[in-house]
Parts: C-alpha cells; sequence; structure tokens
C-alpha cells in the first residue's frame, strides 16, 4: 500500500518533524511502499501533484535536517474544500489521485482549518464507500485547537518570542530616557503565544510589563493609564500585544495592513503595534517603538524546543500508526499527564471535534485588570519550551533541508 501526507496552513518550526515522523513510520512499516508528499497541501491531490518522498529523503542526514528546517518542505494552502453537494468534482479529483496512486491513508498536518479538510474528506469517501482513511496531526503556533492540551510548533515559537523579548529589554534599557516598546505577536483570534511571554518571570525577569490578549475588551484610555502607572515604576517599559486585539473602536484606526480574508474567511492581520505606537507617541510623548514579529516568531528554528519538535515528529508516528489501524476522520492530540515532571500521552478525537473551533487563552489565567497573565500560566507554558537541538552548521550556518527546492 502507500500512503500520502500534506502540510497545510500556517507554516511552523516543527511541522517538518511531523513530516518526519510520518516517514519514518512510514519507513519501518513493510506493508508500505510509496511515501507521496502531497505538494501544497490538499491542492497536490485535487491536482495530482505529488512527489516520492523516498527519492528526496535519502540519508539519515536527510532525516536530521528535515528536524531543523522551519516552516513546510512540501508547501502550503488555505485552501477551503467546498460542501459536497455545492461541488462533488473537487473531491472526484482527489479519490482518482488516491485510486491512480495506490493511496490508502492520507495523513494532513494542519491546524482547525484543516481539520476541516480532514472531516469532509473523511465523510465524502465514507458516503463513497471507499477504503480510503484520513487522519489530522495537529500544528499551529497559535496554539488554538480544541482538545488538544497544546500544538506542536507552539512550543518553539513561544521559546522564540520570550527569547526575543528578553533581548529586547536589554536593547531598550541601555539609554537614561523613558521609553515604551510595544511587541506584536502573532495569534489571530487567540492570545496564547503573547501570553507565553509571562516564561521570563521564570528567569526572574519583569517584562512584559503589561500583555494584551484578543480574549478581553481593550481599551485605549485604560492602555494608557496602564502605561503611565508602570512608568512610575520602570524607566523602560515593554508591552506585549497579541496581533488579534481589536482596535476597531478607536476612531481613525486602521490596523489591516492587507486588506482581505482568507477562504476560511480569517482577516489578514497585522498593524497593531504600529497603530498603538502612534497613540502612545501621540499621547505620552516619550521615546516608543514597535517591533513586530511577524514570521520570525514562526520561522526562527534556531530556538528549537526539543520537547517541541520531539513531540512533533512522535505525534506524526502516533498519526499513521491510527490510520494504519483502521482509524479515519480522526485527530491527534496531546493529553498532559503532569506539568512537573512534564508528561503527556498521545490519543485520537474526531476530527470534528476540532475542525473550524478556535480555543482561546483561559479567562482564569487572565489577571482582574486585563493587562497581564496570572503564574498559573507559568507552570502550563513551560514545559513546553524546553531543551535544544544541536544543529547542523555549514560555515557557521545552520543547514535546512532543501531536496525539494521552492522557489
Ligand atoms: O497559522 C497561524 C498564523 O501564523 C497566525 O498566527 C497568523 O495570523 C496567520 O497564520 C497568518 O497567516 P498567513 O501567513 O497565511 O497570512
Amino acid at each position: 500500500m502507500n500512503i500520502a501526507v500534506a502540510q497545510s496552513g500556517g507554516p511552523t518550526c516543527a511541522i517538518n518533524a511531523s513530516l518526519l515522523g510520518v516517514f519514518r513510520e512510514g519507513y519501518k512499516n513493510s506493508e508500505i511502499d510509496a511515501i507521496f508528499g502531497s505538494i501544497n497541501g490538499i491542492e497536490g491531490m485535487i491536482e495530482d501533484n505529488l512527489i516520492n518522498l523516498k527519492s528526496i529523503i535519502r540519508t539519515s542526514e536527510d532525516l536530521e535536517l528535515l528536524r531543523q528546517t522551519p516552516s513546510t518542505v512540501l508547501g502550503s494552502c488555505r485552501y477551503k474544500l467546498p460542501d459536497v453537494d455545492e461541488n462533488s468534482e473537487v473531491y472526484e479529483k482527489i479519490a482518482k489521485c488516491f485510486e491512480k496512486h495506490m493511496i490508502d491513508i492520507f495523513i494532513y498536518i494542519g491546524g482547525n482549518d484543516s481539520m476541516d479538510t480532514v472531516v469532509k474528506l473523511s465523510k465524502y469517501f465514507e458516503i463513497k464507500k471507499l477504503p480510503y482513511r484520513v487522519i489530522g496531526v495537529p500544528k499551529t503556533i497559535d496554539n488554538d485547537l480544541p482538545i488538544t492540551d497544546h500544538t506542536p510548533g507552539f512550543g518553539s515559537a513561544a521559546k522564540y518570542v520570550a527569547t526575543t523579548v528578553h533581548e529586547i529589554i536589554r536593547d531598550s534599557s541601555v539609554y537614561s530616557i523613558d521609553s515604551i516598546t510595544i511587541i506584536e505577536i502573532m495569534g489571530r483570534h487567540a492570545g496564547w503565544l503573547t501570553a507565553s511571554t509571562c516564561v521570563l518571570r521564570a528567569i526572574g525577569e519583569e517584562v512584559p510589563h503589561l500583555i494584551y490578549l484578543p480574549e478581553t475588551d481593550f481599551d485605549i484610555d485604560r492602555f494608557i493609564e496602564d502605561i503611565q502607572r508602570e512608568q512610575a515604576k520602570h524607566q523602560a517599559i515593554i508591552v506585549a500585544v497579541s496581533e488579534g486585539v481589536d482596535l476597531s473602536s478607536i476612531e481613525g484606526v486602521q490596523t489591516d495592513a492587507m486588506a482581505g480574508v482568507d477562504a476560511f474567511g480569517h482577516k489578514f492581520q497585522n498593524g497593531v503595534g504600529k497603530a498603538l505606537e502612534h497613540i502612545v507617541s501621540e499621547r505620552i510623548g516619550c521615546k516608543v517603538r514597535s517591533v513586530e514579529l511577524n514570521v520570525m516568531q514562526r520561522c526562527s528554528s534556531h530556538l528549537l524546543s526539543k520537547t517541541d519538535i520531539e513531540e512533533a515528529e512522535a505525534i506524526g508516528s502516533a498519526g499513521l500508526r491510527a490510520a494504519l489501524e483502521g482509524n479515519t476522520g480522526k485527530m491527534m492530540y496531546f493529553q498532559r499527564i503532569s506539568d512537573s515532571p512534564y508528561e503527556t500521552v498521545i490519543r485520537m478525537t474526531d476530527a470534528s471535534n476540532c475542525a473550524n473551533f478556535e480555543k482561546k487563552f483561559p479567562t482564569k489565567w487572565i489577571n482582574d485588570s486585563k493587562n497581564n497573565v496570572t503564574d498559573d500560566a507559568i507552570d502550563y507554558f513551560l514545559p513546553l519550551i524546553q531543551g535544544d537541538i544541536n544543529f547542523i552548521t555549514q560555515n557557521g550556518l545552520p543547514r535546512h533541508f532543501t531536496g525539494l527546492k521552492r522557489s
């Protein structure tokens, strides 16, 4: 039998480790002949654009490089499958691709939108009485998938973001003048990644002094007052703001750098930090700088969390094992057994429990003033950023897997 695997949605630093997990599991299973990579997520299955992974992942060094390479080596997509009654043609094309390449199993590594594909496709195969199995493997730096304790990719992103905020406080406190640095952090509608900057408290830092999440209402006057209160205590203020914080009630503020939405109706986010920089500059008047971490937070692989990468690989392997056992329409997930010692187990749930739902940062971990998170959140985040990876380097630079060159 043959299997196919694809990556979908926003890239992470761990999504190739999950691909590696699928590949390794497939390789050691004598039932499996070819392991196909579908290029650009489900689009590759629709357009019959597949590559035999065994032809590009050839050496043990390739395996190591895959683990340390950020982003999706198979490309990605934000493609929403239409409802089957609306357009069955696209499903027929996918089924044809399965048939042509004798594919029995499709592993889809993605976030909540990608689980929508797992649900729709597995239902279609069931209705058509086709024997194909579809399993979802979670990933997203947003950490907003329901059911799972956390998502692969999040731990490495959190480690990068916290490390960068830590470095920024050193840089911003060199002068004797007052300063405010506003750091915009990804997460679309969920504040997990922004909140995770609280881990700096575990090494004795008081930064970020203020944290704003999309889970609470944002009030610009309260925001200015919060900063002024912090200024009475510190000369250099660090503020972490989620890209999903809603500034729409502030007159004259335009935050969407690019107008428009993706196929799932998600607005392109960014610009919150810059917008706040202008307002704070005008209303407080000291030196204000905004820093948008942008794609660096999901592709900065020089600060990988070993825990994250190992878990990402393990859940990829578990996904294939689940499919081989006959499951379909499921998503693999982590259940946390304990924070310390950190222990998780991998389980399986119906992908429909996760498709299109967003798990928000818990309000119980947001302080009463809605401008920071509580210490309890630190225990949740800390295990996810632990451990480092030894890199294969060349001329002082980490190498990447480039077996499938993409322009
Ligand atoms: O997939 C998650 C994410 O990285 C979000 O944090 C961010 O808002 C979004 O993707 C950006 O997506 P894109 O790069 O497709 O614009």
